[in-house]
């Protein structure tokens, strides 16, 4: 049976998500299909309205409906709850039911890599949706402590109080005064710092050859942050590795099947499908 899928968000043209869903779906010889529909700001409770007419079989959800479909959702996820937000959602006859796949993304690669995260210290750039998803995935494999920088530093206190309820040592700190990497196990960015060529406020001659560093800026590849962890030979974890994740995640929830993981990532990574 022909299954339709789609991503909903504004701006959409630039979501990569069709193109690694409808790669999956060539290498398995599956009958379904994956498309980007913008739904604006104010319109997203029509836009799950006009999905469910066509019948959609399940939708992933991005920048800004993250948060404000929940509340159009019949049921949630325990990800759900604890992140606040939901970026999947499955339809059986008309019940939406979101799970939010941001913080096992974030973690699918630390984990494929086999790195050690109990007991770490880390440093996390940006307070915002995902931010919150990336705290949540450190403080259950067992990070010690961090350190949280964000331009808006009254957000960065907030989630150094969510990261704290879930057992981590938490700092906030000003982006125009971020702590010196040599500090740290694990640097991230989960800020849009990188997206357009903006240089990073970290003092990237100061990360250490054995610290892990993980943009999570997919485009471009190699941000000023990445550039800078490589010269100094840390190991590091690419935007596009989440991303991957994520979308290997909500196949899996969608099809009841392990995703070929190695076909959607040369679909992202453009080297032919
Ligand atoms: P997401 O769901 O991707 O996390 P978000 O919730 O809008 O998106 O959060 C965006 C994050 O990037 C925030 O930490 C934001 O900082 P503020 O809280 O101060 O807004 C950060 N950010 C976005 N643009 C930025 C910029 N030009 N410089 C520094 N930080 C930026």
């Amino acid at each position: 049976m022909l299954k339709t899928f789609a991503v909903i968000g504004d701006p959409i043209h630039h979501s990569m998500s069709p193109n690694i869903h409808n790669a999956a779906f060539r290498e398995l010889g599956m009958e379904s299909t994956y498309i980007a529909y913008r739904v604006p700001t104010d319109q997203l409770e029509e836009g799950i309205e006009s999905l469910k007419r066509i019948g959609i079989s399940g939708f992933n959800v991005t920048i800004p409906h993250k948060t404000s479909v929940m509340k159009f959702l019949d049921k949630t996820d325990q990800n759900c709850s604890l992140v606040g937000a939901a970026n999947t959602i499955t339809n059986y006859s008309g019940t939406l039911k979101g799970y939010n796949t941001d913080m096992d993304g974030f973690l699918a690669p630390i984990i494929r890599k086999g790195i050690g995260v109990a007991g770490r210290s880390v440093m996390l750039l940006g307070a915002g949706g995902a931010a919150r998803a990336i705290v949540a995935g450190f403080a259950r494999q067992g990070a010690a402590s961090i350190t949280i920088a964000n331009r808006t530093v009254e957000k960065a206190r907030k989630l150094c109080v969510f990261a704290e309820r879930l057992g981590m040592r938490a700092v906030a700190a000003s982006l125009a005064s971020v702590p010196s990497p040599s500090e740290y196990d694990f640097i991230v960015n989960s800020t849009s710092i990188g997206m357009a060529g903006q240089e990073t406020p970290v003092d990237t001659s100061q990360i250490r050859s054995d610290s892990v560093v993980y943009d999570i800026v997919y485009a471009p590849m190699k941000t000023s942050l990445i550039a800078g962890a490589k010269r100094r030979g840390a190991m590091i974890i690419f935007g596009y590795e989440m991303l991957l994740g994520q979308a290997a995640l909500a196949f899996e929830i969608w099809h009841g099947r392990k995703a070929p993981y190695d076909a959607m990532k040369r679909a992202l990574l453009g080297a032919g499908t």
